[in-house]
């Protein structure tokens, strides 16, 4: 397949993927309109061209946390990278590193912080979630200190999963289960051999170590339920915040009184996020909610925000809107189930270029001069 564009990718992913791994990635909770809206109001956004403005050059750097980035951009953390490419996390990361952005380490993750960290030179980011078992949790963030994260992700919109309908019927989860996924590994070699056996062990390789034995991922999904916190509340930021001297970004924010409440608490950064549409169905798109906690909080916490962005014009569209920094999730997966590291660098090549584009032809020459300036009003739906 020809790649000119990220959705080349996931076409490529589909194609290349079990589809139990394709479709956990792509769908989002129930019939999936969350996921749809995140999309389509990007898409609605219009932006202004300005022309004649000298744009020899532009400036894509921004500074965030005290890092610089070369694009406000940054992997997003996304449980089972690993089963996605060979110790895809590994890949992952290399690639974030290679293109100068951060990669955030899911607390699920396939491969450890140990595994990950060694590998690349700017630290990683790392993601947290409300875990029943206290231990765990301290257990990992003194690890992530000890390999130097100073970014915590803390992920606060999952207090319990999204009815995934899709993840039943294609074997993530449901009826033989089990049985369906190693059909469906038989059905595509090429992965079964590349990441099926030699990107082995599989397993979630934080909770592993700090339990001291192989996790299995036969029932993620029943793991998740059983395992995650319903009792969530600013106690557990309060709590985290005792254990842990870095950055706190809290991710799932979509309400712009819980944007001021972690600008209240003393928050870094938050995530404006609907989880890319895979909890609560129903909910506003990430780039219809921005705007107002924007208002509500720039300038008081960094504004990272992701859910619906296909390409370099909708990360513009999402910082001209009142973003600081973006996330990529499942389009960075794709790109790695579909050619690993370097279609992970492509990919980051592509937005690069695509942001590039629209810069250039809305005169603004650096992350910084994007605003509603470079917005069409009357067709903005945000
Ligand atoms: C986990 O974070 C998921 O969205 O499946």
């Amino acid at each position: 397949m020809i790649i000119s564009s990220p959705t080349d990718y996931r076409v490529t992913a589909k194609s290349k993927l079990p589809p139990f791994l394709f479709h956990y990635a792509d769908g989002g909770s129930y019939d999936e309109h969350t996921l749809r809206r995140n999309i389509e109001d990007l898409k609605a956004i219009g932006l202004r061209q300005r022309v004649l403005n000298n744009m020899s050059e532009l400036d894509l750097k921004t500074q965030l946390f005290g890092e610089q980035l070369s694009m406000p951009m940054a992997l997003a953390p996304v449980g089972l990278t690993g089963m996605y490419a060979r110790r895809g996390e590994v890949q992952a990361a290399q690639a974030a590193d290679n293109k100068g952005i951060p990669f955030t380490m899911s607390s699920l993750s396939v491969c450890n912080i140990e595994e990950v960290a060694p590998t690349i030179s700017r630290p990683i980011w790392f993601q947290l979630y409300a875990l029943k078992d206290r231990g765990f949790m301290r257990n990992v963030l003194e690890r992530a200190q000890q390999a130097n994260v100073k970014n915590l992700v803390f992920t606060v919109d999952m207090p319990v999963a999204g009815a995934r309908y899709r993840d039943r019927h294609s074997g993530m989860s449901g009826p033989q289960a089990t049985i369906r996924r190693m059909w469906q590994a038989i059905t595509h070699p090429r992965w079964a051999i590349e990441v099926g056996l030699l990107g082995r062990p599989h397993e979630l390789g934080n909770i592993s170590t700090y339990l001291g034995r192989p996790t299995t991922l036969t029932d993620y999904m029943g793991w998740i339920g059983d395992n995650f916190e319903p009792s969530i509340s600013w106690k557990d930021l309060e709590w985290v915040r005792e254990f842990w001297q870095g950055n706190i970004i809290i991710k799932g924010i979509l309400d712009s009184q819980d944007a001021k409440d972690a600008a209240r608490f003393g928050a870094d950064g938050i995530v404006v996020s609907n989880h890319g549409g895979r909890q609560l169905d129903g909910v506003p798109s990430t780039v219809h909610a921005l705007p107002e906690i924007a208002d509500a909080v720039k300038g008081k916490v960094k504004i990272l925000v992701d859910s619906g962005i296909r390409n370099g014009l909708d990360v513009v569209r999402m910082l001209a809107s009142g973003a600081d920094c973006t996330l990529i999730g499942r389009f960075f997966l794709y790109a790695l189930a579909a050619d690993g590291k370097e279609g992970v660098e492509n990919l980051l090549d592509i937005y690069n270029q695509e942001m590039r584009v629209a810069m250039t032809l809305t005169g603004a020459k650096s992350v910084a001069e994007l605003s509603t300036d470079s917005l069409v009003r009357t067709n903005y739906q945000g």
